[in-house]
């Protein structure tokens, strides 16, 4: 039978809580279809790792996961112990840069049995992709500090924007718009006050869409698009953006739709030289951590398109009903961000009972 190499992450906070659920229903399809499925579990990417060695990664990482068929991840992140951006840099960004995974996609969907916070909206009526570039953008390691300690103290970080990045998760999100019913595209940019990249950003999107007849294209200001988000989500079909508001617009979005505890993505390298990294949106949740109430569904969903991309459609397509099979049945099932009184494990085992029943 298929089988398919995949390195478990589960991080800090919630991921721990959170991951065992994603390999849970994983394992679920993997029976139903048949599938070979070697999971092999690693510690570092976390705090507990960064307390052990003073670094979040051991030196062989990239060698030790560059082989694999996919990355599973849950969260980084708990600044009680290592800053943000220490964490992160040193661990999942490096993931995204070193392999190459450039286009992060990101599924907003109002799904039934959720209640949006926004007034009338039903099932059906919030479906749209955020396709982020992941690998450039306002996220560069080009900066840094002078005058440091004096009154002239002055900190510089550049925007990289270059043409392979910006026209390779164009092309991606063309061709994601292209493949769907409403062919849309919508830009996000802030070409009036930034005034040298997210020009050149509109200028290749322009360019992109002359060779995309067949794709509606509109573009908006990210400060006007955020409202527009929250006034008339159901205009949006694919929206893609720069590393930093593709990120803004990917809390935005599953909020609109209900909680970002359900919200996936996907870390994709297209030519899949290197593996794919699928995670859920949220972190690790401090606040919630160690309460066994964190929603497990963005890792369970992120484990559907994982399946998806492992080639194994089925499979995915399986995850993808037993969640919202789960979501529109009993509500007090579900976990408190969805008004419910479950808990993270009860969740999960009803959706990896739903993944055997639908297969
Ligand atoms: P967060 O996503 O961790 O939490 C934001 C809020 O949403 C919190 O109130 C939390 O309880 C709630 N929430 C998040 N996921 C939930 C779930 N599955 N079920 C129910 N409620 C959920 O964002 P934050 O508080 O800004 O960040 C906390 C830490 O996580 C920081 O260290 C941050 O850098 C990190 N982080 C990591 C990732 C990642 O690894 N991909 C993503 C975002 C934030
Ligand atoms: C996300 C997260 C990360 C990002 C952080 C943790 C660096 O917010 O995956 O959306 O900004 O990309
Ligand atoms: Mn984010």
């Amino acid at each position: 039978s298929r089988s398919h190499r995949i390195a478990v992450i589960p991080g800090d906070g919630i991921g721990t809580e959170v991951v065992p659920e994603g390999v849970r229903a994983l394992r679920a399809a993997a029976d139903a279809f048949g599938i070979g499925l070697d999971m092999v579990e690693y510690d570092f990417a976390s705090a507990a790792y960064w307390q052990r060695h003073g670094t979040m990664l051991p030196e062989g990482w990239f060698d030790e996961l560059k082989d694999y068929d996919a990355l599973f991840l849950g969260a980084v992140g708990w600044p009680d112990v290592v800053p943000d951006h220490v964490s992160l840099w040193g661990s999942l960004l490096q993931f995204r840069r070193r392999f190459d995974q450039y286009a992060n996609v990101r599924p907003v969907r109002l799904m039934p049995g959720v209640t949006s916070p926004l007034a009338g909206r039903g099932p059906g009526d919030i479906d749209f992709y955020v396709v982020r570039e992941n690998t450039e953008g306002e996220y560069s390691s080009i900066g840094g500090r002078i005058f440091e300690g004096t009154e002239r103290e002055t900190v510089v970080q550049e925007t990289v924007m270059t043409r392979t990045g910006v026209d390779r998760i164009l092309r991606y999100a063309f061709e994601l718009a292209r493949g769907r019913e409403r062919r849309k595209l919508t830009s996000a940019t802030k070409s009036n006050g930034i005034s040298q990249t997210m020009p050149y950003w509109d200028e290749r999107v322009a360019a992109m869409a002359a060779d995309h007849p067949d794709v509606a294209v509109d573009q908006y200001h990210i400060d006007i698009l955020t409202a527009h988000f929250v006034l008339h989500p159901e205009r949006f079909d694919v929206v893609v953006a720069s590393n930093l508001f593709g990120d803004i617009l990917s809390d935005l979005g599953p909020a609109c739709a209900g909680t970002i505890g359900i919200a996936p993505s996907a870390n994709i390298n297209p030519e899949r030289r290197y593996p794919s990294l699928f995670e859920p949106v949220h972190g690790s949740a401090p606040d919630i951590a160690g309460k066994g109430i964190a929603n497990p569904v963005g890792q369970i969903w992120s484990a559907s398109m994982m399946l998806d991309h492992l080639g194994e459609p089925e499979a995915a397509a399986a995850v993808l009903r037993a969640v919202e099979e789960v979501l529109a049945g009993d509500r007090a099932a579900l976990t408190p961000d969805l008004g419910g009184s479950g808990t993270t494990a009860s969740l999960g085992a009803a959706v990896a009972a739903a993944v055997k029943g639908a297969a």
